[in-house]
């Protein structure tokens, strides 16, 4: 299938993957799994070049979004690959992908039993030496309040922070990078966070 526009190409992928692909560290033959793929904007391109992909959503209409773009992308691929479940709950092999991307999913756990079981589902099938590339929202006290005031306590809907998700990463997988992003125009200051984690070798 030609493709005219970069944009045709890697969809609306996130900044730090496509300079992740940039550079090599995300390259042909490796198994993505999306933990939590929303509409699938980060999966264009590597269904496009013939990753092995692989997708969960609890949300039904996600998981639609996603096993679409696949059948117009790479329709050799599995609908199975696709599947409705929690990252918590992947019915995924242990080790089965080389990247993780877990995008703006975390700060979703309900409490820190919950937290847990979405770190550990993440981890799980990350084979030896595979990565995990996340991405979460910046908690600022400001937001917090603001939202409050709006009626919507956000610290109940959205248990884990920034910290405490790279806390946990840190304990378990070794640090590639954290990079803060800020907003533009820059006046809030950092408000998203991204993570790159490598799972140690011998575990
Ligand atoms: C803000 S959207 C992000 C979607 C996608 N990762 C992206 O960056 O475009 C959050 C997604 O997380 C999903 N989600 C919420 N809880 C989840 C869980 N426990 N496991 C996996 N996905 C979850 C939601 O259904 C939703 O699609």
């Amino acid at each position: 299938m030609p493709v005219s526009t970069i944009q045709e190409l890697f969809g609306q992928i996130d900044i730090y993957l496509f300079d992740q692909l940039l550079k090599g560290r995300i390259s042909p033959g490796m198994r993505i799994l999306d933990a939590g793929c929303g509409s699938g904007r980060n999966l264009v391109y590597f269904l496009r070049e013939g990753y092995g992909v692989y997708a969960v959503d609890p949300d039904v209409q996600a998981v639609e979004s996603v096993r679409a773009l696949a059948r117009m992308f790479a329709p050799a691929l599995p609908e199975s690959n696709f599947s409705v479940e929690a990252v918590e709950h992947m019915s995924f092999n242990d080790a089965c992908a080389d990247v993780v991307i877990c995008n703006t999913v975390l700060h979703f756990a309900r409490d820190d039993a919950h937290f847990e079981s979405m770190l550990h589902g993440a981890w799980r099938v990350l084979k030896p030496g595979g990565q995990v590339i996340y991405g979460v929202p910046i908690e600022r006290p400001l937001m917090v309040f603001m939202f409050r005031m709006l009626g919507c306590d956000i610290r109940k809907e959205h248990f884990s922070t920034e910290l405490d998700v790279s806390f946990a990463a840190q304990e378990r997988l070794q640090k590639v990078r954290v990079l803060q992003m800020r907003s533009r125009p820059p006046i809030f200051g950092p408000v998203y966070e991204v993570g790159h984690f490598l799972k140690h070798q011998s575990k």
